[in-house]
């Protein structure tokens, strides 16, 4: 009797087990098709196709796993715009989901001297941003509210550098190096483009490489944990980091890369087969045109109102020589 009642346990334990993973795999495979969607709608948006792909993300937003990577998706594409005052209720919405509940109600001084630690990091963009808006600073909550997101997107990863990437790929560092992608901050210095800068009504004598209304192009994760930062006189640390992100490094492109180097420091030692899905589950991207929108929009001041990027005109010379890769399996 004993016995035939632990079995019957035993079995219902393993019921349980067997069904919590079926469970757990359709909803991680049902989040990873999720993502799919979102990336090709993302993709849609910038190749013509946008009230498809506006649409597809609206649909996303009813459902709790997507809301908050479908609001931020679809306010990037105002943001990329220009349309500010569109994309920033969505992004908004977007953060309030991912935390809800009342926010911690530290004052803008507490939130600042936060901004550069990784823990907790698009939270506190979340709430300064709160701040800023109730202030009227709309063009900086909005900021700071896409920042908080891109983190979410990027599995809170956080910028390592430029010469990391440098130790394992040097190939394409050599070639990305001669590409106007590793000198973008150079243009900043005062008298360097000078004809260039006087035609777009700069001053070029200035020098701009301290400008937060430059740097946030013209560098690698400004504004990030790991990226580019503005550095003090004999902060010899900030001045590390300022100078691993200086450019469009790859991380520019690829997106910050704490968490995927690790990944990639497992396939280089075993030597062993892997998916780009592993990468992309740590928040690392495959660059696309949404590695270049970011900064090639019409808040570039040097381009008109309604100015589009088309990426298959431009991603030629000015990334870096593409080399096989050994391990990647489809
Ligand atoms: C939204 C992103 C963005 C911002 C903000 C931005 N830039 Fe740029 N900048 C670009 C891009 C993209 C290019 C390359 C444009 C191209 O060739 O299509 C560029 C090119 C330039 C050039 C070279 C122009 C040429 O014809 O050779 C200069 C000089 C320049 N930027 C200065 C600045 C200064 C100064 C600021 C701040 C006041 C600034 N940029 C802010 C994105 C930006
Ligand atoms: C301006 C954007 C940009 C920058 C900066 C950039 N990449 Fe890339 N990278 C790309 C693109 C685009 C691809 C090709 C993606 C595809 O397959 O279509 C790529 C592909 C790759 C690949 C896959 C193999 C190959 O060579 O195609 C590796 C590895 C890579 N990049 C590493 C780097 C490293 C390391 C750096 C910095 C030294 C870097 N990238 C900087 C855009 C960039
Ligand atoms: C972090 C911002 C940033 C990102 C991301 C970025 N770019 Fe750029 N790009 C710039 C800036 C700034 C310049 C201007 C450099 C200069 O004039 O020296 C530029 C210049 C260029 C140029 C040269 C234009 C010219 O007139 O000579 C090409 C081509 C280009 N980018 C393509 C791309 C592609 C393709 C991607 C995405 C795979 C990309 N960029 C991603 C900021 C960026
Ligand atoms: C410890 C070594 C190491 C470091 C550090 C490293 N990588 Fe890699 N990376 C690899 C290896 C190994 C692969 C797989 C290469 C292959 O299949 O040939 C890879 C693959 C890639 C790919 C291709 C992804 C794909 O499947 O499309 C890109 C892009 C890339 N790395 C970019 C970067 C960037 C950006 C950095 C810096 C943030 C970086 N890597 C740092 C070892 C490294």
């Amino acid at each position: 009797m004993r016995r035939r009642f632990n079995s019957h346990i035993r079995c219902t334990v393993c019921l349980c087990v067997f069904s919590l993973l079926a469970i757990t795999l359709v909803a991680f495979g049902a989040a990873g098709a999720m993502y799919d969607k979102i990336d090709q709608a993302a993709l849609d948006a910038r190749s013509g196709k946008l009230e498809q792909a506006q649409a597809a993300l609206k649909s996303l937003l009813a459902d709790k796993s997507t809301a908050v990577m479908a609001g931020y998706e679809l306010g990037l594409i105002h943001y990329e715009d220009g349309e500010l005052d569109k994309a920033m209720p969505l992004f908004k919405t977007a953060l309030s989901t991912a935390f809800p509940g009342s926010v911690s109600g530290r004052d803008e001084q507490a939130l600042t001297a936060l901004l550069n630690q990784e823990e907790d990091a698009s939270r506190i963009r979340y709430e300064l941003g709160l701040l800023c808006q109730s202030k009227g600073k709309q063009a900086e909550a909005t900021k700071l509210f896409r920042d908080g997101l891109s983190i979410i997107s990027s599995q809170g990863a956080t910028y390592v550098g430029v010469k990391k990437c440098k130790s394992c790929h040097f190939k394409q560092w050599s070639s990305w190096r001669k590409t106007k992608m590793a000198t973008t901050f150079e243009v900043l210095k005062p008298g360097v483009r000078a004809e260039e800068k006087t035609k777009l009504k700069f001053d070029p004598n200035k020098d701009y490489t301290k400008d937060p209304e430059c740097l946030g192009c013209h560098t690698s994760g400004y504004g990030i944990p790991g990226g580019y930062v503005v550095a003090a006189e004999g902060d010899a640390e900030a001045q590390k980091q300022a100078a691993d992100n200086e450019g469009v490094t790859c991380e520019g492109c690829h997106g910050p890369g704490s968490k995927s180097i690790v990944i990639q420091e497992d396939i280089k030692e075993n030597k062993r087969p892997y998916t780009f899905a592993e990468l992309r589950a740590v928040g690392f991207q495959h660059a696309d045109v949404r590695s270049c929108t970011p900064c090639h929009n019409p808040s570039d001041p040097g381009k008109e109102p309604g100015y589009h990027f088309i990426y298959e005109d431009n991603r030629t010379e000015d990334q870096h020589e593409n080399i096989e890769l050994k391990y990647r399996k489809e």
